[in-house]
């Protein structure tokens, strides 16, 4: 593979759910690449379709739901085409997911470091025990949790909730992965913690060149941590691009919308700016642009068929009555 080769290679990726009504597509020609070391914010509201696309690409997805079209490249390999064995092998060695609750990757019957030395004995059965240990401690400093040669000994129920999604990031970064997808790991947090956790990440990051994902609903913590930001609505990418340009001139009016609703961009006192309407739901799709019965721009045309990929793999949007960016204003 050549350097700009990228990491994750993710091409017209598309996962049903089976209902007696037919299949519904949850996520529907997701196009995503991730370079090494980069930081992607996958941001949308709930029922975009940012969880199913995270398990989506590490072969997560279990009936009735099924992916069903499109390629995901880890390092030039197809992962759709690997056996349910290889992808668990990848999964918590080259690639790791961090969830929303701690508890989906924690044991609670068993302490930290047991579960600590098993992820790290699964991939890497030739590590003695002394330096699995070391490794185990170093993972825990890392993230910040205080005296871990003897919280190591404790069981998960005995940290605060900041404390165990800190040590799921730990067993996370353990292995050293080359990608982690990360499924709203601190919404659950006060804002305070849910900084800090951010700030590490990107630290760790950077530090050992690890590639991210990280799915939120928040367009600020995607503003703080991410390098690229890919905006999803109804199972669809609606804009990709660099942080800073996006957030600087976003082009489709939902990623507008989603940019005034956060509270920074609201004058003191004044009231948040929801986006009207709801999210359309699985089996209330129609053709043309799914983001249409709710745009204050929509038109005519809008109402023809998907609006294409206007603008190159590096910063695209997706719609037929783009915002102006400010040079257009001027
Ligand atoms: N097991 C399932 N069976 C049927 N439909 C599902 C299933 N899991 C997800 N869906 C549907 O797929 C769509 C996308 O869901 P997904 O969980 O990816 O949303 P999300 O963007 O992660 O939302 P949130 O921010 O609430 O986590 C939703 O309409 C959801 O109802
Ligand atoms: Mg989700």
């Amino acid at each position: 593979m050549t350097d700009d080769t990228p990491l994750l290679d993710v091409r017209g990726l598309q996962t049903a759910f089976h209902t007696k009504d037919g299949a519904w597509l949850a996520v529907d020609g997701v196009d995503l690449t991730v370079a090494r070391g980069e930081i992607v914010g996958l941001v949308g509201e709930s029922g975009s379709g940012k969880s199913v696309t995270g398990f989506s690409l590490i072969g997560l997805i279990d009936p009735p739901g099924e992916v069903v079209g499109g390629q995901v490249l880890f390092d030039g390999q197809d992962l759709r085409a690997q056996d349910e064995e290889s992808l668990r092998r990848l999964r918590g060695s080259r690639i790791a997911m961090i969830f929303q609750d701690p508890l989906m990757t924690l044991n609670p019957v068993l302490r930290i470091s047991e579960q600590m030395m098993e992820a790290i004995l699964t991939h890497h059965p030739d590590t003695s025990k002394q330096e699995a240990q070391a490794r185990c401690l170093e993972a825990l400093t890392m993230v910040g949790i205080p005296a871990p040669e003897s919280r190591l000994h404790n069981y998960p129920h005995e940290f605060s909730g900041g404390m165990r999604q800190r040590v799921a990031i730990a067993i996370a970064m353990l292995n050293q992965p080359e990608l982690i997808i990360a499924d709203e790991p601190t919404t659950a947090l006060d804002v305070t913690i849910q900084g800090q956790i951010l700030y590490q990440m990107q630290q760790l990051c950077r530090q050992n060149n690890t590639a991210m994902i990280w799915i939120t609903h928040d367009l600020g913590v995607v503003a703080e941590l991410a390098d690229k930001v890919a905006v999803m609505y109804a199972g669809r990418i609606v804009e990709y691009g660099p942080v800073s340009e996006v957030l600087a001139a976003p082009r489709h009016p939902y990623t507008l919308g989603l940019l005034q609703s956060m509270p920074a961009a609201a004058a003191p006192g004044s009231r948040l700016n929801q986006i009207d309407g709801m999210a359309p739901t699985l089996t209330g799709r129609e053709t043309g642009c799914t983001f249409r019965p709710r745009c204050s721009r929509a038109r005519p045309e809008c109402a023809s068929a998907a609006p294409p990929q206007t603008g190159d793999d590096k910063r695209y949007f997706r719609c037929y009555s783009p915002v102006a960016t400010p040079q257009e204003h001027a």
